[in-house]
């Protein structure tokens, strides 16, 4: 139960109706023992500044930001971390004295759960497949772990490249490279880790990847899988048959909750135990 004392916290997005991030953040208050309550907040997107005054206004201590907010809410922060800069897109706020502070915790949480499945980055040639907002985040995870090469294959090459360009500007060197979707058997022969951040093979279209040609995941030894719904998508499949290993975008959601979550709550670690209740509850959440 909370108190007069707790600390309120929420999710603000359009719609909000079907965030999970509620049952996990009340979740983990209420095993923590803490005086925690966290909220889900439908907010327009023309509301956006409002919602942020408005929350600041009634001492709300944090907040997630979500689909289709992360970067429309940029302009009313008091500050921007790094990464989030970095990123151009903001998924968590943080009360400050005098307005909210902007972090992603996407990319961390997106890092953790490649460092859970074993995948390593450094000195890697990565694939990432896509050029998106989530694409923007796995990118920065693998220029900032120390990847060797990247190469970005996106339907749209000029998204690509644009995601290339900014990536090398901000890490200083020359690393990353675009590759048109339809050029993909040009992709050399690797092995790679490849990051799938299209929202290709997302639920209700389980049935599809973005490339289906087998040959293609023979060169791909790792494949890191963002999309959550189905837990095992079609891309995992695919390199998994090609003999390669697979992890689902099931922990990257659960991980950008908990490093949000200890960012509100200073001192705080979520314990491993705490986090598998979560991962069962959210595979009977997501099997509904
Ligand atoms: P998000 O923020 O979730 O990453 P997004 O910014 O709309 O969403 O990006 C979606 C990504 O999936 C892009 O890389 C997009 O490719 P384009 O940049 O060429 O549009 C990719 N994508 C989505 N649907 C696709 C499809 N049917 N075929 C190929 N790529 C697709």
């Amino acid at each position: 139960m909370i108190s007069g004392k707790g600390k309120v916290c929420g999710i603000m997005a359009y719609p909000v109706e079907h965030s999970l991030s509620p049952m996990m953040h009340n979740f983990y208050g209420e095993q923590m023992g803490l005086d925690f309550a966290y909220v889900p907040f439908k907010v327009q997107e023309d509301q956006v500044e409002a919602a942020l005054k408005g929350a600041y206004a009634l001492n709300v201590a944090g907040m997630n930001v979500t689909v289709p907010h992360k970067q429309r809410v940029i302009p009313y922060l008091r500050e921007l971390d790094p990464t989030a800069r970095a990123i151009g897109a903001v998924n968590t706020l943080v009360r400050t004295d005098g307005g909210y502070k902007g972090y992603n915790t996407d990319a961390p949480g997106l890092w953790r759960a490649m460092r859970e499945a074993g995948m390593e980055v450094r000195g890697q040639n990565c694939l990432l497949i896509g050029a998106g907002g989530a694409a923007k985040a796995a990118a920065f995870v693998l220029g900032s772990q120390g990847a060797a090469s990247v190469l970005v294959l996106n339907r749209n090459r000029d998204r690509a490249g644009e995601l290339a360009e900014d990536m090398n500007r901000w890490f200083g060197r020359e690393f990353m490279t675009a590759m048109a979707l339809e050029d993909y058997e040009k992709v050399p022969e690797g092995p790679w880790l490849a990051v799938q951040t299209t929202s290709v093979g997302m639920n209700p279209h389980a049935d599809q990847a973005l490339v289906e040609d087998r040959a293609f995941y023979r060169k791909i030894r790792c494949g890191m899988e963002i999309i959550y719904t189905p837990e095992k998508t079609k891309f995992m499949s695919l390199v998994e048959e090609a003999g390669g290993r697979a992890a689902g975008g099931l922990d990257m959601l659960i991980y950008q909750g908990i490093e949000a979550f200890e960012l509100w709550n200073p001192g705080q670690r979520v314990p491993d135990k705490i986090i598998d209740q979560v991962r069962q509850k959210m595979r009977k959440e997501l099997e509904k």
